[in-house]
C-alpha cells in the first residue's frame, strides 16, 4: 500500500507536458512558452475540481493547528516541492539536475536566476538564446522610478535595509500594469498577463533597488554605475554593488540567488506574498509584504545570525580550532536558551542540499577552501547534528542553507552582515512571482481557512470530531 510520502515521491519528475513542450519552444519568449502552457494546467486543475473536489487527501491535528500549521498540507505551489529527506526539487528537478541542466551566465558555469525563473515559470528548461534574451529584458527594465530613488535615498542610514526593501518595493507599484487594467475592468482571463508584468519589472528593478540601498548605507555619495544591458541580472548586481570584478563573488551569487529562489509555498515569505496577491493585491504589495516576513529572525534574517555567531565563535575560539572547543560552544549557545542558528527546518530532516551545492561551491575553490571562516563554518557542521541530537529538541539536528550562506560573502569582502537578508530579497522574488502569476492565471481565490477558539479546539478534540 501506498503512503503519502511513498506516493508523492512516486510522482513523475517532470511532466510530460514539460517535455514536448522542450522540444519545440526554444525560439519563443518566456510569455509566450506560459501563453502554450497556462491552457493545459488550467485544464488540469478543472479535471481536478470536478472529479476530487469532495475527496479527502490529509487530516487535521490539534498539533497542527495550535503548532504553526506545520505538516498541514492545504497548499497548491506547483513549482517546486520540498520533500523533508531529500530537500527541494524545482519541477521535479533537483539543484543538480539545474546545475546541469540549466544555461549560465556567458563566460559563467553556475545556474542563473533567469533559467531558474524560466523552470519555475514554465516547467520548461530554457535554450542558452532564451535565457539570454530574458537577461536583456530583464536589463532593459532595470531602471528606478525617480521618485522611488529619491524615496530610497530619503530613508535614514540607521533603517534596516530590509525595511527600506521592502518599502521601495510597496512604491514601485505606483506603476503597477495589474492595478491600472483591474481599475479599467479587465476581464479575468487577462489577470495573469498584467501580473506578468508587473513581476517581470518587479524582478528586473530588484538589483537596482537592493544595490541603491547598499549604497546610500554604506559607501553614501559613491557613484553607481549604469545597468550594462549585456549582463545577466546577477551579474549587474554585483556590479552595481561594487564587486563587479570578483568573478567568484559573482558566480556564487548566481548559484545562491538561483536555489534560493523558491522553497514550495508554506514558507513565510512566500505564503505571505500568496495571503497578499490572493486579495488582488498586485505583485510589488504582495512581494512587499513577503520581504517582511522574510525580515524576521527565525526566517531571512537567519543568514546575518549565523556570520554574527560564527565571528563571535571565531573570536573566542580562535583559528584552528579542534572539534572539542566548537562542541563546547555549541553546548555554551544551547545552555543560554539561544537557538544554533543555521541549524533546524520547519520541514527538512536531513542536511539542506542547497547548504550542499554551498558547499561543494566552497570545496572548488582553494581561497574559500583556506578561508578561516569558512573552514569554521565546516567544522561546526562536522559537530553540530551530534549535540543538537543529544540536545535532543530541534526535530532537524542539520544545517540549512544559511548555516553557509553569510560566510562566504564575508569571505569575499561583503561584510555587511545586517544587509545579507536583501540578497536574499532579490532571490526569493523567483519563486513569489512565480506564483502571483500561476494564481491568476489558474484563478486561485482569496485565501481565507478557517480558525477555532481554544474552546472550539478542545470540545472538538473531546468529541473526536474532524
Ligand atoms: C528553522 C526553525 C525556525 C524551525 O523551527 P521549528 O519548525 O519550530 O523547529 P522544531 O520543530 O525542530 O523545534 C522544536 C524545538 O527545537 C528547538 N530548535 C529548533 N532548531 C533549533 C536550533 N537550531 N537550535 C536550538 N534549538 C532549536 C526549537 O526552538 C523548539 O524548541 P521549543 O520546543 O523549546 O520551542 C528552527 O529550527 C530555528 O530556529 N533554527 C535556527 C534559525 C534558522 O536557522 N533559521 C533559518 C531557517 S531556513
Amino acid at each position: 500500500m501506498f503512503t503519502r510520502n511513498s506516493l508523492l515521491k512516486s510522482l513523475p519528475r517532470s511532466s510530460p507536458l514539460s517535455t514536448s513542450f522542450r522540444r519545440n519552444a526554444s525560439t519563443k519568449s518566456l510569455k509566450e512558452t506560459l501563453e502554450e502552457v497556462i491552457p493545459h494546467k488550467q485544464q488540469h486543475l478543472k479535471r481536478l475540481k470536478a472529479e476530487h473536489s469532495d475527496t479527502v487527501i490529509g487530516d487535521v491535528k490539534v498539533a497542527n493547528v495550535i503548532g504553526g500549521m506545520r505538516g498541514l498540507r492545504a497548499m497548491l505551489w506547483d513549482s517546486s516541492v520540498l520533500d523533508p529527506d531529500e530537500g527541494i526539487r524545482f519541477h521535479g528537478h533537483s539543484i543538480p539536475d539545474c546545475q546541469r541542466l540549466l544555461p549560465p551566465a556567458p563566460g559563467g558555469k553556475e545556474v542563473i536566476a533567469e533559467s531558474m525563473l524560466w523552470l519555475l515559470l514554465t516547467g520548461q528548461v530554457p535554450t542558452a538564446e532564451q535565457t539570454r534574451q530574458l537577461s536583456r529584458e530583464l536589463a532593459e527594465k532595470a531602471e528606478l522610478p525617480e521618485f522611488v530613488e529619491k524615496l530610497v535615498d530619503s530613508f535614514p542610514t540607521t533603517l534596516h535595509p530590509m525595511t527600506q526593501l521592502g518599502m521601495g518595493v510597496a512604491a514601485l507599484n505606483h506603476g503597477s500594469a495589474f492595478q491600472a487594467a483591474y481599475e479599467k475592468g479587465m476581464k479575468k482571463t487577462e489577470y495573469w498577463q498584467h501580473t506578468f508584468d508587473d513581476c517581470i519589472n518587479l524582478v528586473a528593478r530588484l538589483p537596482a533597488l537592493a544595490a541603491r540601498i547598499f549604497r546610500n548605507v554604506y559607501n553614501p555619495g559613491a557613484p553607481l554605475p549604469a545597468i550594462d544591458k549585456d549582463l545577466d541580472l546577477v551579474g549587474n548586481y554585483t556590479k552595481l554593488l561594487g564587486y563587479g570584478d570578483n568573478h567568484d563573488l559573482t558566480e556564487y551569487l548566481r548559484l545562491y540567488i538561483a536555489i534560493h529562489g523558491d522553497h514550495e509555498g508554506g514558507n513565510a515569505s512566500a505564503h505571505t506574498a500568496h495571503l497578499v496577491g490572493s486579495t488582488l493585491s498586485d505583485p510589488y504589495l504582495a512581494y512587499s509584504a513577503a520581504l517582511f516576513a522574510l525580515a524576521g529572525p527565525l526566517h531571512g534574517l537567519a543568514n546575518q545570525e549565523v556570520l554574527r555567531w560564527q565571528l563571535a565563535m571565531q573570536k573566542e575560539v580562535g583559528d584552528n580550532v579542534d572539534h572539542e572547543t566548537i562542541r563546547e560552544y555549541l553546548w555554551r549557545t544551547l545552555k543560554s536558551g539561544q537557538v544554533v542558528p543555521g541549524y533546524g527546518h520547519g520541514v527538512l530532516r536531513k542536511p539542506d542540499p542547497r547548504f550542499m551545492a554551498l558547499q561543494e561551491f566552497c570545496d572548488s575553490r582553494p581561497e574559500l577552501g583556506n578561508s578561516p571562516i569558512i573552514q569554521l563554518v565546516k567544522k561546526t557542521y562536522e559537530v553540530a547534528p551530534d549535540v543538537l541530537k543529544e540536545h535532543g529538541k530541534t526535530k532537524n539536528p542539520y544545517p540549512n542553507v544559511d548555516a553557509a550562506s553569510g560566510c562566504v560573502l564575508y569571505h569575499y569582502g561583503l561584510t555587511q552582515f545586517k544587509y545579507y537578508t536583501v540578497i536574499f530579497g532579490v532571490s526569493r522574488a523567483l519563486g513569489c512571482v512565480t506564483q502571483l502569476v500561476w494564481a491568476r492565471a489558474l484563478g486561485l481565490p482569496i485565501e481565507r481557512p478557517k480558525s477555532y477558539s481554544l474552546d472550539a479546539i478542545e470540545q472538538l478534540a473531546k468529541s473526536g470530531s474532524t
